[in-house]
């Protein structure tokens, strides 16, 4: 396999970097419309091709992860699409959900492979975590909480809820195998050039009777990276910045005894009870990402970070930034019916 990665920036750079180390990819094609990004990343690579378009690289490449700022991923995706090349896009898949629905149909059209730069579906920890919540392990899901938060890295295409809550709505479905239904969104625009750079998100999965939070900044002094999930019986957190121990599961709660009257105040009780960390066995998530989407470019098999599960991330952001504009009201997700069945019969 040839791979071609247009755009060869902060992230592109990483793709060329895993893409060059594995096996089965014969060729790595460095696509870039800055010649100053092709020579510094090329430096590494002095033996691969380097193109300043992916027009100029469409008959050295079988496959392309598209890894643009987000507002060339369609257009870039769909010229690839059309020279029958299967492509990985960059998450948001897409800046709008028209968009996103049209890769979907060009892509099946085509009979090529869509995936989606979803890194956190191929996330060990992540997988550990909803290995937990699945099992039931955390008892009755009371809600989830996530931070994304940092100093920059601003970009000047999308807000930040389209840069990083991307991430938390992947693994937010991934979680709870299901896809909210209903979506607010609040946030203020301090220090940006385009749109909000601190925002807050709320997703209503109904038929769960469950709420996740996401909290996302570009202007915080710490870095955090966290997901928390209580349950009645036992509450999680996943912290991706603790490399030794990723998952925490507190068995802590607060209690009603059975037997009392709910108006007795000595009825209820707190429980500190242990924290364990369970073992995960840590790969890099790109390198997953990447095995998976050319292991399907070969079989025809589908991505677990599919085009769907794009433009279900797609749906949810374009809905955030209905209810940004309506002071955080609710708005209804609306998705293909195929999207949701697929996220919850894959996630
Ligand atoms: N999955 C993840 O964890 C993760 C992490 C960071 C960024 N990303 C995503 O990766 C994408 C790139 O982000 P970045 O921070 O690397 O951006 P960046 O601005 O550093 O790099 C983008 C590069 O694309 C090039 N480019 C733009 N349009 C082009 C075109 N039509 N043809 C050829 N080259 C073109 C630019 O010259 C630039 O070098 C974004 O979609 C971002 O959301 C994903």
């Amino acid at each position: 396999m040839r791979v071609g990665v247009v755009g060869c920036g902060y992230w592109g750079s990483n793709h060329v970097r895993v893409l060059s180390a594995m096996p089965s990819v014969a060729e790595v094609v460095l696509i870039d419309a800055r010649t100053e990004r092709l020579e510094s990343v090329g430096r590494n690579y002095p033996r691969s091709l380097r193109r300043a378009s992916l027009t100029a690289a469409l008959d050295d490449v079988d496959a392309v992860v598209v890894a643009t700022q987000p507002d060339a991923h369609f257009e870039v995706a769909a010229e690839a699409i059309a020279a029958g090349k299967h492509v990985l896009v960059e998450k948001p898949m897409a800046t709008t959900k028209a968009d996103a629905e049209e890769m979907v149909r060009l892509a099946t059209e085509a009979g090529v492979t869509l995936a989606a730069g979803h890194t956190f579906a191929y996330n060990a920890a992540v997988w550990k975590l909803t290995s937990i919540v699945q099992r039931g392990e955390l008892g009755r899901l009371h809600y989830l909480d996530a931070a994304r938060l940092n100093l920059g890295l601003y970009r000047d295409d999308v807000n930040v809820l389209w840069d990083l809550a991307a991430h938390d709505i992947s693994i937010t479905t991934a979680l709870l195998r299901d896809v909210p239904d209903r979506i607010s969104a609040w946030g203020s625009r301090h220090t940006s050039r385009f749109g909000e750079d601190v925002a807050t998100m709320r997703m209503l999965f109904d038929r769960r009777q469950v709420e996740s939070t996401v909290r996302v900044s570009w202007l915080d002094p710490l870095k955090v990276r966290r997901t928390t999930v209580v349950g009645s019986e036992k509450m999680a957190v996943y912290n991706d910045l603790d490399t030794d121990q990723r998952i925490k599961i507190f068995d802590r709660g607060r209690m009603q005894h059975a037997d009392a009257p709910t108006s007795d105040p000595f009825s209820i009780s707190y429980r500190y009870g242990d924290i364990t960390s369970p073992h995960i066995e840590f790969g890099e998530p790109l390198r997953f990402e990447l095995e998976d989407f050319l292991r399907c470019c070969s079989s025809g098999a589908v991505p677990v970070a599919n085009g769907l599960a794009g433009l279900t991330v797609v749906a949810v952001l374009e809905a955030s930034d209905a209810s940004l504009r309506e002071n955080g009201a609710l708005v209804p997700l609306e998705l293909p019916d195929l999207a949701a069945t697929m996220i919850r019969a894959v996630a």
